[in-house]
């Protein structure tokens, strides 16, 4: 039996707890740490192999695996004094935290950092990993698709595309909203336009399992409606601006990072 830890136990380690219920429910015991009172309390009376340990010293020595769920800040305050030992693997989620750092704070076990996004609570979406572990490919096997990162930055420039989810959500409540005025019902609309992009996703995802690229213009006929939606969004310098504000990000992020 696989004996997993949480030390911080926030809205990603809950979400990834959740789904590692359904592929390794049955494989694993789950220490979580506890803090953050009423997620690890109802975590441990929604699953029976889920236990609130009473320290993070607790968590750490009696987990094979560790996952380190704490904010970045709070990273010095989450492992120190931790009695990590070698053979044990510690999988950081802490966003923007060096790689380095980490594999510090929790030697002498191996330090891995995994970047789940919220959809893992359905088992969906990226997960990326960086760098390659055995261990950990297979724990997160079926929580979404698996990524490894050939280097350390590609973790950085992953977090600055994906500051257009929110973005994403926005799209498809503009589309949902341009339908319902013209008199389509609510329900309907989100139906239609949701389901929409989640097949598009999976001809996506279907084409990079066949090795394919995905042109857009063999999603349109020439004079078409697709066609004319595509040419008005180009013409306004739309997708100029999806890349600008990606820049915008990245500068800004650099801008944190360097105390600017
Ligand atoms: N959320 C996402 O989608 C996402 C995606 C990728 C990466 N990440 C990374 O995942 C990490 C967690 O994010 P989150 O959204 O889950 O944050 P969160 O909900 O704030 O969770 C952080 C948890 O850490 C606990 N904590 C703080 N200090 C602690 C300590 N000394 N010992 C034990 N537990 C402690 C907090 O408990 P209290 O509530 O009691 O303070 C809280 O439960 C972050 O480093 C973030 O960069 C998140």
């Amino acid at each position: 039996m696989l004996r997993l830890g949480f030390v911080g136990t926030g809205t990603l380690a809950a979400a990834v707890i959740d789904g590692l219920q359904e592929t390794q429910g049955t494989r694993c015991r789950i220490l979580v740490s506890p803090r953050s009172e009423a997620v690890s309390r109802a975590l441990a009376e929604r699953h029976p192999n889920v236990e609130r340990a009473a320290s993070n010293a607790e968590v750490v020595e009696g987990a094979d695996v560790v996952f380190l769920g704490v904010r970045p800040p709070q990273l010095e305050e989450g492992t120190a004094g931790l009695p990590f030992r070698a053979g044990q693997t510690v999988v950081s989620f802490l966003a923007g935290v060096p790689h380095a750092l980490v594999a510090e704070k929790v030697a002498p076990a191996v330090a891995v950092r995994v970047n789940p996004l919220p959809p893992i609570r359905l088992r969906k979406g990226p997960v990326v990993m960086y760098p390659d572990n055995p261990v950990v490919a297979e724990l997160f096997g079926g929580l979404g698709d698996l990524i490894v990162a050939s280097k350390e930055s590609d973790l950085a420039n992953i977090a600055i595309a994906s500051a257009l989810m929110s973005s994403h959500f926005a799209l498809q409540n503009r589309m949902i909203g341009w339908l319902v005025s013209r008199d389509m019902a609510g329900d309907s609309a989100a139906a239609y336009v949701r389901s929409m992009f989640a097949g598009l996703a999976a001809i996506g995802l279907d084409a990079l399992a066949k090795g394919e690229t995905v042109d857009p213009a063999h999603h349109e006929t020439p004079g078409g409606l697709n066609w004319r939606g595509r040419q008005f969004l180009t013409g306004e310098g739309w997708f100029d601006d999806v890349e600008r504000a990606l820049d915008a990000i990245e500068a800004h992020s650099l801008r944190l990072k360097s105390g600017g």
